[in-house]
């Protein structure tokens, strides 16, 4: 097992990483205090919640509310039944909220955990692999409104984080797929050294290899922590987190959310951004090729669909407040292994879109 200690508002708490996790007693048992209800979804409480039960043994007033999976149900609906739940079990505010799944449960009992009596714990017990390497670390929690993803929500640090690697042996082959995109993007905003580990160790990745992934995950929340640790309230750096997803989410916002995971967009988010960063004269001639192998090797998409138009996703890409007309603020990189967060030309954005469309 390793820990890793993030920082925030003076204080820290321990992302503990390794196999198994769910079920050793000493560690899960020294972050509960108080009442206990657990939160997860139908999926991920069937295949489990039972390894929960040496940690909860001793705890008295428990309870489990299992909520339906899926983003469609990261509303405010579930939230309130969350806090129900909680007025149900006579929590005080020494409770403790346990969010065992993906980042959907994980954002909503976070918050949940967030507005109950004004702040009570919330221990992260992340299952997917994105949830592990991003969502579950930062104190970033939340639900959708129906007129958009994210919009409410709050910063609620978690107790702890307990990320047991075995949990990702049962994920779909897309999901897991798709977290690896979140891994690839630290390397290539901030760890050169981790970037080349993941070009000589794609294989081992996709095969999930538990090795593999114990470093992938334990240098991805490391990179995390620094990042968050730096800039706890999005103020600047934090902002290099979004490598590849202002392409991404037009992507995913042109087809629905239908066609991509989050992380396939953002895979194909981040070849154009390095495309673009080439176009530039910002990174050396093969930069791309080389990021677009990797994500090859990790099974990643990385080219935009024929039927795509690049006018139409410019123009999603134009809609965040931020941006002027004729400039669209990205992440790019310099190397491999640094970004840099910068105002572009909206003709060489098309040019890229186009070239690749
Ligand atoms: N708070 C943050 O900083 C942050 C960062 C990134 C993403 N997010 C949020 O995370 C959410 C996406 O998270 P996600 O991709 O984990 O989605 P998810 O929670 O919906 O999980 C994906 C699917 O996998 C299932 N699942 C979970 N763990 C499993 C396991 N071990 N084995 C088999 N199936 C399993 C779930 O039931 C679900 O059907 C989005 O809502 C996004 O906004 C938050």
């Amino acid at each position: 097992m390793k820990v890793i200690q993030v920082a925030h508002g003076g204080g820290h708490y321990p992302v503990y990483v390794g196999q198994g996790l769910l079920g050793v007693t000493t560690v899960l048992e020294r972050h509960l205090s108080g009442r206990v209800l657990v939160v997860s979804d139908e999926n991920v409480a069937r295949l489990y919640l039972e390894r929960l039960k040496p940690a909860l043994g001793r705890i008295e007033h428990k309870q489990r509310l299992i909520l339906p999976a899926g983003e469609e149900h990261k509303t405010p609906a579930s939230w309130q039944r969350i806090l129900d739940e909680l007025v149900a079990l006579r929590a005080q505010r020494d409770a403790t909220v346990l969010a065992l799944g993906g980042g959907v449960i994980g954002d909503m009992a976070g918050f949940a955990a967030a507005c109950y009596m004004r702040g009570i714990k919330v221990v992260q017990l992340p299952t997917t692999l994105l949830a592990q390497v991003d969502a579950a670390v930062g104190g970033k929690t939340g639900v959708n409104h129906r007129e958009g993803k994210n919009l409410i929500g709050a910063f609620h640090a978690p107790e702890a984080v307990v990320v047991d690697l075995d949990t990702l042996s049962s994920l779909d082959e897309r999901d897991y797929h798709a977290g690896l995109a979140e891994v690839v993007k630290y390397g290539a905003i901030r760890d050169p050294a981790f970037f080349a580990w993941l070009e000589a160790n794609a294989e081992a990745l996709s095969a999930r290899v538990p090795q593999a992934l114990m470093e992938a995950v334990y240098q991805s929340v490391r990179n995390k922590a620094e990042v968050v640790a730096a800039d706890e309230l999005e103020a600047g750096q934090r902002a290099l987190l979004n490598f590849g997803h202002t392409f991404g989410h037009a992507l995913e916002t042109a087809t629905e959310y239908k066609a991509y995971r989050h992380g396939e967009a953002v895979a194909i988010g981040m070849a154009l951004a390095t495309r673009l960063s080439e176009l530039l004269g910002r990174v050396e001639v093969g930069t791309s090729e080389r990021m677009i192998a990797l994500l090859d090797k990790l099974g990643l998409p990385t080219t935009l669909p024929e039927d795509q138009s690049a006018e139409r996703l410019l123009g999603l890409m134009r809609l965040d407040k931020k941006n002027r007309a004729d400039q669209i603020r990205l992440v790019l990189l310099d190397a491999l292994g640094q970004g840099c967060v910068m105002p572009c030309p909206a003709d060489d954005i098309r040019e890229v879109l186009t070239q690749h469309g």
